[in-house]
């Protein structure tokens, strides 16, 4: 089991002090905890990947204080990164620059861009202050799992693969940042967050006129790196349960026929109770912070997890992204066919 250290000086002494060793530590952020290595040592980049069980063409995000921080790690910040880095940074916007020659083709997955983000946690900046360095951080889970909101997440999906994990409380977000790439002509939203198009919309239109208007999202879809081939992580934040989107009306529905193959189903609710489960808030922020650790709570309890379609519109759109990631049919549907655990609609 991994070390759970509380956010005082000394524990973050001594992530620091592991991270700058070339080892693993785990830490939190406002969106999920991450799994950090020393973004410029490729070896310890490359054990990112080996504890996540990552596929090598999916790049990392690079954590950094600033844009001073970030300047090093890109060709030049474009008027443009350096626009939406005042309005958004610290916080959970990622930016995507086409690379300098200094980050390792491990952070980039090969590719010619790098993703920076500047947390907004407290303790995250501490760590990034303390070390002086830039860190690479996916979220901390074993790849295509659920992302961890508290370090006791971190230890169940981890512990025996990490050394240290920095508490520093459960996310307040609660999902992961928007990704968005501005190397391009127009900026392209690659996967989204809390932080809304129309946000970043609302930002860039006084002062620069890129058509289309909101930001596309990217037709690569989310979790979209450079040589990716479209769909390959479709199913992400899943739980190991069976999941299914339901709209209220086929939630009793969805109930009855996973139930009867035996399977101990709950369903996760909005605002309204359905039994055995959990419920989450009704509002998009509320229900994201919410939504990780539901998920990781109902896969301990249940077999089968029936999810109820919580909202739609613009603000639901980074929830219904995950949403849809997590009920997406894996590579066990075959198994899952032949035990008629598939719901009969798309
Ligand atoms: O909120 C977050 O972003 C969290 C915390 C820990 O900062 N991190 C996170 O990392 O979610 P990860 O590795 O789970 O997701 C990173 C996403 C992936 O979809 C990856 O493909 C994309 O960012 N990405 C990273 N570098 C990229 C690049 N150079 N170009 C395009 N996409 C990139
Ligand atoms: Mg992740």
């Amino acid at each position: 089991m991994a070390r759970i250290l509380a956010p005082t000086d000394e524990g973050i002494r001594q992530v620091t002090a592991a991270l700058a060793g070339g080892e693993l530590a785990a830490f939190p952020t406002e969106t999920v905890y991450g799994l950090g290595a020393l973004a410029l040592n490729p070896a310890a980049v490359r054990t990112i990947f080996e504890v996540k069980g990552r596929p090598p063409s999916n790049p990392i995000i690079v954590h950094v204080l600033g844009l001073d921080e970030a300047a090093p790690l890109v060709t030049s910040i474009p008027p443009l990164a350096q626009h939406l880095a005042n309005a958004f940074w610290p916080g959970p916007l990622t930016l995507v620059l086409p690379r300098s020659t200094i980050v390792p083709d491990e952070v980039t997955a090969g590719g010619p861009t790098v993703a920076l983000r500047s947390p907004a946690h407290p303790v995250a900046r501490a760590l990034l202050a303390a070390l002086g360095k830039p860190v690479a951080a996916p979220s901390a889970n074993r790849s295509s799992e659920v992302s961890p909101t508290t370090a006791a997440h971190v230890q169940t999906a981890l512990g025996n693969r990490i050394g240290l994990i920095l508490d520093g409380g459960p996310c307040t977000i609660g999902i992961e940042s928007t990704v968005l790439d501005i190397t391009g002509e127009v900026p392209v939203v690659l996967r989204p967050g809390s932080i809304s198009r129309e946000a970043i919309e609302a930002v860039l239109k006084p002062s620069y006129s890129f058509p289309p208007f909101p930001p596309r999202l990217g037709e690569g879809g989310a979790e979209g790196g450079p040589l990716r081939s479209p769909g390959l992580l479709e199913r992400h934040y899943a739980p190991r349960s069976i999941a299914v989107l339901a709209l209220p009306e086929q939630i009793e529905a969805e109930r009855a026929r996973l139930s009867a193959h035996g399977l101990r189903v709950g369903v996760l609710g909005v605002s309204l109770s359905w039994g055995e489960g959990l419920l989450l808030p009704a509002d998009p922020e509320g229900y994201a912070r919410g939504l990780y650790a539901a998920l990781h709570e109902l896969d301990a309890r249940f077999d089968a997890l029936v999810i109820e379609a919580p909202g739609s519109g613009p603000a639901w759109e980074a929830v219904l992204d995950r949403l849809r990631r997590a009920t997406a049919r894996g590579d066990d549907k075959p198994e899952r066919e032949a035990q008629g655990l598939l719901p009969q609609q798309g």
